[in-house]
């Protein structure tokens, strides 16, 4: 559908509906003014859907709320930016003194699972699937969740396939011969690396009940587009995922600081890891 000279642009009132949509499906909240992050991220989305202008695509929005277009705006909304390794310091922290304690705790039953809560391409959970190869236990009992809320993502880290470019980002080049293999100009993460990580779709507003316990969450880079009750359930939920003493790792702009005291604070290094109580 041929799109009309004002197909980009957004009337006060459905910009009020966007950003009240996003938030209602996501949790993502769009404040001061995001009118060019809507435009620039729903256009492509207008055109895919062949239709006319962003106020058609708001008007079959309002019109069809089970729509598949509610799945395509979401992923056009949603963050994926990751990368192998990211920040360094929780992995450091891991390998030089936190995995110790963790596999301590577990040396009888030999196991151990972590969750990587907001797991988008899969690179963070990868990282962790090899850290715990790189630390020797590949002979454990390994249960690594990945969970994210777009159903797009996911399927892109269930492949475990990347371009040379991601491979670049944070990845050392021994754990890149060593983890990896070459699939046409990609590269693919091997398979018993792939097939120690589960995933799955999860929207972190959701009850946690019956997820856990788990030893180790990464819940990194996805607290900052919340707003404050959204976070603070969460953080609680993750808290009920974790076993007591199991320890929650976020981004490192965020933080459980007047959000949930309940969690011990412990730094290692210039990594700052949150335990669960009861330990
Ligand atoms: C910026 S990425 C962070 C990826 C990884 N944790 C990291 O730090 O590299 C944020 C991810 O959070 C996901 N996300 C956004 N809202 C979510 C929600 N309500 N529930 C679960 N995941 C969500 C997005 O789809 C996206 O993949």
């Amino acid at each position: 559908m041929p799109l009309t000279s004002d197909a980009a642009v957004l009337d006060t009132e459905n910009y009020r509906f966007l950003t009240d949509y996003v938030y209602r499906e996501s949790g993502i909240v769009l404040d001061n003014d995001k009118r060019y992050l809507l435009e620039a991220r729903l256009m492509p989305v207008v055109q895919d859907s062949q239709l006319a202008s962003l106020s058609a695509l708001c008007s079959a929005l309002r019109g069809n709320a089970t729509s598949p277009l509610r799945q395509k705006v979401v992923e056009a909304m949603t963050t994926h930016e990751t990368l192998f390794f990211r920040d360094a310091t929780p992995f450091d922290a891991l390998k030089s003194e936190i995995l110790a304690q963790l596999v301590e705790h577990q040396k009888t039953a030999h196991r151990l699972s972590l969750w990587s809560a907001a797991a988008s391409s899969g690179q963070e959970a990868y990282s962790l699937a090899i850290l715990l190869l790189e630390a020797g236990l590949a002979t454990w009992n390994l249960n690594i969740l990945g969970t994210d809320l777009s159903a797009a993502i996911l399927e892109k880290a269930r492949q475990g396939r990347y371009m040379q470019l991601e491979m670049n980002r944070g990845l050392p080049a021994v754990h890149l011969v060593k983890y990896f293999e070459r699939d046409a100009l990609d590269w693919r993460i091997k398979e018993h690396v792939r097939k120690m990580v589960r995933f799955e779709q999860f929207d972190l507003r959701k009850s946690m009940a019956n997820k856990g316990p788990f030893d180790l969450i990464f819940c990194r880079n996805v607290l900052i587009y919340f707003d404050i009750p959204t976070k603070k359930k969460i953080l609680a939920e993750l808290r009920g995922a974790l076993r007591p003493g199991g320890y929650l790792v976020l981004g490192s702009a965020e933080s459980t600081l007047n959000l949930d005291e309940t969690y011990k604070r412990i730094q290692v290094g210039r990594a700052t890891f949150y335990q669960a109580p009861g330990n």
